[in-house]
């Protein structure tokens, strides 16, 4: 996989497969600390330790063992490439919180895609789960949690294609840089 939203695709599907009922779904960049990290926590069923020890075999493994599971030893994989790693806390009955961490200027460091795409996606892919995503760039954050939208007054169905393009759009112009003041662009023409 190419961009890590795809792998929190991956990972929010994971979870509903699980039975969650509440997905968590938590990015955070810091250019400035040279980190990237993706979280997703569900309250499913969790995983037996023996599994989860599995899960944590290297990516060899996974290829004679067939399904162990591709899409958290590519995350893995992929994590290890540019610098950091994956972790998996889970108990049966318990839930689950992956959590993959990357040096955010890694050379080999994927991108991180659309990811508001991807969690329009899941809220109409998956209208009946309910999503909290937060995503963290330096000191800017924007949250997203799906119980407000469907307690809002619109009273907003989360399977119409339409709302989950407005939420896309929504998303995509709060995780924009904010626009520069009058009294910046002053500084920047002064400094030239
Ligand atoms: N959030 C979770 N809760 C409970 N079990 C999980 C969770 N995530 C992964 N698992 C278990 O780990 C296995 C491996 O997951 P992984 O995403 O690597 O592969 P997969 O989902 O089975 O297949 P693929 O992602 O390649 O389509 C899953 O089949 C499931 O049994
Ligand atoms: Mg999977």
């Amino acid at each position: 996989m190419r961009e890590l939203s795809l792998h929190l695709l991956d990972l929010a599907e994971n979870a509903v497969t699980a039975g969650a009922r509440r997905v968590s779904i938590t990015v955070e960049e810091s250019p400035a600390e040279d980190r990237l990290t993706i979280r997703v926590a569900d309250d499913g069923r969790g995983l037996p330790e023996e599994k989860l020890r599995r899960l944590e075999d290297p990516f060899v493994t996974t290829r004679t063992t067939r399904r162990v599971g591709l899409g958290l030893s590519l995350l893995a994989a992929a994590a290890r490439r540019a610098g950091g790693a994956l972790r998996v806390r889970s108990a049966p009955g318990e839930g689950t919180e992956v959590c993959a961490e990357f040096r955010f200027h890694h050379i080999d460091r994927a991108p991180l895609g659309d990811v508001p795409a991807t969690i329009a996606v899941l809220i109409a892919g998956y209208p009946t789960v309910d999503f909290v995503y937060r995503h963290r760039i330096e000191e800017r954050e924007i949250v997203l949690d799906t119980r407000e939208l469907r307690a809002g007054g619109e009273g907003m169905d989360p399977a119409d294609p339409a709302v989950a393009d407005a939420v896309a759009r929504w998303l995509r112009d709060r995780l924009r840089p904010p626009a520069r003041s009058k009294e910046e662009d002053a500084d920047a023409q002064a400094d030239r």
